[in-house]
C-alpha cells in the first residue's frame, strides 16, 4: 500500500493525499516522502495536470519529523543531507509550473507545516482544535525543511521569529490572521471546493520567492527596522536562555544571514544550521525526555495494566485554600463536577472565586465569554456540609498540613460517600502510609502530590501508600490525565520524590553563601545553570518560614524513632534568618531578597554583613554543586524504589521542580555528563565539600559497567 494516493479528476486536478500505512498520523518519513517525490514526478512529466491538491487521509495533516529517525543521527553530514534531500522535494513541488494548493484537513507541525508552506495556497477546515506551527525549537531543533527560509519571506521576519523561537502553534483562524495560511473553510467539502476554485483562477501560481518582483514584507535583514531588531533580539535571547540552547541562536542565524542571500543559498545555510542541532547533545537531551518518556508516561507506562479506564464525574475537595481554590479550577475546567468545602462558608466562596478571577482574565484575554464563566462557575459547589460530597468518585484533601486535621477531615468524609470513592490527600510532606490510618479503607487511599499555582503547573506527583491498590492507582493517574496534567508515579517516602530533590538546590544556595559566596554569584550560578529561577529566590518563594516548620517536624519524626538527621549545611542559613534575621521570605516582603511594594525586588543589601565574602569560587565549581547536589539526589531516590521510573525520574525533575530542561532531566544529565566522569567529580566534589557529594553507590555500580539511565 502507498502511503500517497494519486487521483486525477475530470478537470486535470490531482489530489495527493498522504496516507502514511500503519502509523496514526503521517509523519517525514522515507515511507511517504519517497511515494511522494514518485508523484511529483509523475505530475511534472504530465501536461494534462491542471494543478495539484496536497491533502491528508488521516484525521491531522502532517504532524512533523519523524522524531525516531531523526535521533539516531549522530554524523551532522547525513543531517545536512536530510534536510537537503527533503529540501529538493519541495524545490520540484513548487517549481511544477502548476498550483499547488495545500488543502489542511487537520494540524500541521514542523515539517508538516513546512510541506505546506511549499504549497502556493493554503486552505484549512476551521476546527479550533487544529494547530499550526514550526515547534521544532522544543526539541533543541530548527525547521530543516525550509521553514527558517518560507516563513520570513511570507509574513516578514519580525513577526516570524516569535513563532520559531517559542515554537508556538496557532489555531486556523490565529494562522490567517498572521499570514500562515489564505483562507479557512467550514468542512472538507467546502475545503476542497475553495482549492479547485484558487486552481482555476490561478494556473500560473509562483510562489513569492521565485517571483522576480519579490519584496520581503517589512524588509530584508539590512532593512533599518531589521537591522534594529538583529542589533538586539540576539542579546535578548540569551539573557533568557544563558547559552543553553543553541536552537534558538541557530534560528536566528537561519533568519539574519537567510535574509541577506537568495532563497536557495538560504536553504543550504538552514541545512548546516539544522545539522549541527540533530547531532548536539542538547537536543538528544531534549526528544530523550521531552519526547520519547513524555510521550510513554501519557500512554501509561507507570499505570497498572489491565484496569478499565476510568473518568471523574464529581470531586470533592476538603480545604479551599491556595492548593484547594487550584485544584478546583483544574477540575472544573474539564467539566467535573466540584465540591468545594472548608471550615467557613467565607473560606470556601474565597476559593471559588479564585476560579471566578481567572475566569475573568480570560474574559479579558478573549479566551472565555460570560456564559462560559457562568457555566463553569455553575460547576463549583461552595459549601461547609460533608453531605454535598454524597456520590462523588474522588475526594481530595488539601487542609491545614496537621495530621490531627487531616484525620478528623478524612473520617467525615468517608462516613458520606460511597465505598468505592478514591481518597487523595495533597500532603507535601506527610507519609501517605501514615495518614491512611485514618482511613477505613487504606485500599482507596492515596497521594496526588499538585505544584503551587496549580493551574499552571503541569504535573501531579502520585505516592503509592503500603496498603493502596492498584485499582486506586490507576483511578488517580486517569483523573491525573482527565485534568490535562502530567502523572509521575513515586512511592512513599519523606519529601516524596520531587521535593526531597529540589531541597537540595536552594540548600546548596544557602551552603555557598554561608561559605562567602556572592549572593548575585550563587544567583547567576542557578540561571546559568538552566534553573528558572536563582536558589536565593526560590528559597524565598517557598519561605524560609516553611522550610524551618519542616525540619523542626522533621526532626522531632526522627528523634521519635530514635535516629538523629544528618543534616545539610545549609540548614544553618534557614535558621539564622527566620530566627536572628527575621526574614522568612518572599510572603514577609524580606527574605534574601526585598520585595519593596511596587517595586522591583532585590538582593538584601544587609546579606553582605550577614554573610561576609570570602574567595570566591570559579562560575563553574558552583554551577557543578548545584547540579549535581540534584543529580545525585534523583539517582538516590531511583535507586531506593522512591520512584521507578527513568522517565518519571526526569520529567518529574523537569516538570515537578525546574530541572533544567536542555539537560533531558536529573538522570539525563548524569547520562551526558557521563557516568565515570559524573562519579569521580562527584568523589572531588565530596573530598572538598563534605559527603553529601558522595556518589550514590548506583552510580558508581553503573560507571563500573559502563551502563546508562535508559528508559
Ligand atoms: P492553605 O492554608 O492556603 O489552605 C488550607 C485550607 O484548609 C484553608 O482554607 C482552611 O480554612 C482549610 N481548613 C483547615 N482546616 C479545615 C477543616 N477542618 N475542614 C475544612 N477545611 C479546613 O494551605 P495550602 O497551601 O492550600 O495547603 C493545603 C495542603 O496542600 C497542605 O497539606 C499543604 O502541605 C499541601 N500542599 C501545599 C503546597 C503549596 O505550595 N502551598 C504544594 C503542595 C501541597
Amino acid at each position: 500500500m502507498t502511503a500517497v494516493k494519486y487521483d486525477q479528476g475530470a478537470d486535470g486536478i490531482v489530489t495527493l493525499t498522504l496516507d502514511l500505512p500503519g502509523r496514526p498520523m503521517n509523519v517525514l518519513h522515507p515511507d511517504l516522502t519517497n511515494p511522494l517525490s514518485d508523484a511529483i514526478t509523475r505530475i511534472a512529466e504530465d501536461k494534462n495536470v491542471k494543478g495539484v491538491i496536497l491533502t491528508s487521509g488521516k484525521k491531522e495533516f502532517l504532524a512533523g519529523a519523524d522524531i525516531d529517525g531523526v535521533v539516531q543521527i549522530t554524523d551532522p553530514a547525513v543531517a545536512f543531507e536530510l534536510a537537503e534531500q527533503f529540501k529538493k522535494l519541495l524545490r520540484r513541488m513548487e517549481k511544477l509550473g502548476r498550483p499547488v494548493v495545500a488543502a489542511l484537513n487537520g494540524t500541521a507541525l514542523g515539517g508538516g507545516l513546512e510541506l505546506a508552506l511549499a504549497c502556493n495556497y493554503r486552505v484549512a477546515i476551521n476546527n479550533p482544535k487544529t494547530q499550526f506551527g514550526l515547534p521544532e525549537v522544543k526539541l533543541g531543533l530548527l525547521p530543516g525543511g525550509g521553514g527558517t527560509q518560507r516563513l520570513p519571506r511570507l509574513i516578514g521576519i519580525q513577526p516570524s521569529l516569535p513563532l520559531m523561537l517559542e515554537g508556538k502553534t496557532l489555531n486556523p483562524e490565529k494562522a490567517k490572521q498572521a499570514g500562515l495560511i489564505h483562507e479557512v473553510a467550514a468542512d472538507a467539502d467546502d475545503m476542497f471546493a475553495k482549492a479547485r476554485a484558487w486552481i482555476v483562477a490561478n494556473p500560473n501560481a509562483v510562489q513569492p520567492w521565485d517571483d522576480k518582483k519579490f519584496k520581503w514584507p517589512g524588509g530584508d535583514s539590512k532593512s533599518p527596522a531589521n537591522a534594529q531588531v538583529w542589533a538586539i533580539a540576539p542579546s535578548m535571547a540569551s539573557a533568557k536562555s544563558y547559552g543553553n540552547y543553541p536552537a534558538i541562536t541557530n534560528i536566528m542565524s537561519c533568519v539574519f544571514e537567510g535574509g541577506i542571500v537568495d532563497f536557495d543559498t538560504g536553504c543550504e545555510v538552514e541545512s548546516r544550521y539544522f545539522a549541527n542541532l540533530v547531532t548536539s547533545q542538547v537536543s538528544k537531551n531534549m526528544i530523550g525526555t521531552l519526547w520519547f518518556q513524555l510521550n510513554a508516561i501519557n500512554k501509561g507506562s507507570s499505570r497498572p495494566q489491565g484496569i478499565e479506564k476510568s473518568t471523574v464525574k464529581k470531586v470533592g475537595i476538603l480545604g479551599a485554600g491556595m492548593m484547594g481554590a487550584g485544584i478546583a479550577y483544574s477540575s472544573a475546567k474539564v467539566g467535573i463536577e466540584v465540591v468545594l468545602l472548608d471550615s467557613t462558608q467565607e473560606a470556601a466562596d474565597k476559593g471559588k472565586a479564585y476560579s471566578a478571577n481567572l475566569l475573568d482574565k480570560d474574559i479579558k484575554k478573549g479566551r472565555q465569554t460570560a456564559e462560559g464563566k457562568d457555566a463553569f462557575l455553575a460547576r463549583i459547589k461552595a459549601t461547609t456540609s460533608y453531605e454535598d460530597l454524597s456520590g462523588a468518585d474522588l475526594i481530595i484533601e488539601a487542609v491545614f498540613e496537621d495530621r490531627t486535621i487531616k484525620a478528623d477531615v478524612t473520617k467525615k468524609a468517608e462516613a458520606i460517600i460511597g465505598k468505592d470513592a478514591v481518597f487523595a490527600s495533597n500532603t507535601s510532606t506527610l507519609p501517605i502510609s501514615g495518614l491512611a490510618e485514618a482511613s477505613e479503607r487504606p485500599k482507596n487511599f492515596i497521594g496526588l502530590h499538585f505544584f503551587s499555582p496549580v493551574d499552571k503547573m503541569p504535573l501531579v506527583e502520585i505516592i503509592k501508600g503500603k496498603k493502596t491498590s492498584a485499582e486506586t492507582l490507576a483511578r488517580g493517574f486517569d483523573y491525573v490525565q482527565q485534568i490535562k496534567k502530567t502523572p509521575i508515579v513515586v512511592n512513599d517516602s519523606r519529601g516524596f520524590y520531587t521535593s526531597r530533590c529540589f531541597a537540595t538546590y536552594p540548600m546548596e544556595g544557602m551552603t555557598l553563601l554561608a561559605e562567602g559566596q556572592h549572593p548575585r554569584s550563587i544567583e547567576m550560578a542557578g540561571l546559568q545553570a538552566g534553573m528558572p529561577v536563582g536558589p536565593l529566590a526560590v528559597q524565598d518563594e517557598v519561605s524560609l518560614s516553611l522550610s524551618l516548620h519542616v525540619l523542626t517536624q522533621t526532626r522531632k519524626d526522627y528523634a521519635a524513632e530514635g535516629k538523629t538527621v544528618a543534616e545539610h549545611p545549609g540548614v544553618a542559613v534557614v535558621e539564622k534568618m527566620c530566627n536572628e534575621l527575621k526574614r522568612p521570605g518572599k510572603k514577609a516582603g524580606a527574605g534574601f531578597y526585598d520585595y519593596p511594594v511596587g517595586g522591583q525586588k532585590h538582593l538584601w543589601s544587609g546579606l553582605a554583613q550577614a554573610f561576609p565574602l570570602q574567595a570566591q569560587l570559579p562560575q563553574q565549581e558552583l554551577i557543578d554543586r548545584m547540579m549535581f547536589a540534584q543529580a545525585n539526589e534523583a539517582a538516590k531516590c531511583y535507586a531506593e524504589g522512591v520512584v521507578e521510573a527513568v522517565g518519571d525520574t526526569n520529567i518529574g525533575s523537569i516538570f515537578g521542580w525546574g530541572f533544567a530542561p536542555h539537560q533531558g532531566g536529573a538522570l539525563q544529565y548524569i547520562n551526558a555528563y557521563g557516568l565515570e566522569k559524573f562519579v569521580n567529580r562527584s568523589k572531588e566534589l565530596a573530598k572538598k565539600y563534605g559527603e553529601r557529594f558522595k556518589p550514590a553507590a548506583i552510580l558508581v555500580k553503573m560507571a563500573k559497567e559502563g551502563s546508562t539511565f535508559n528508559a
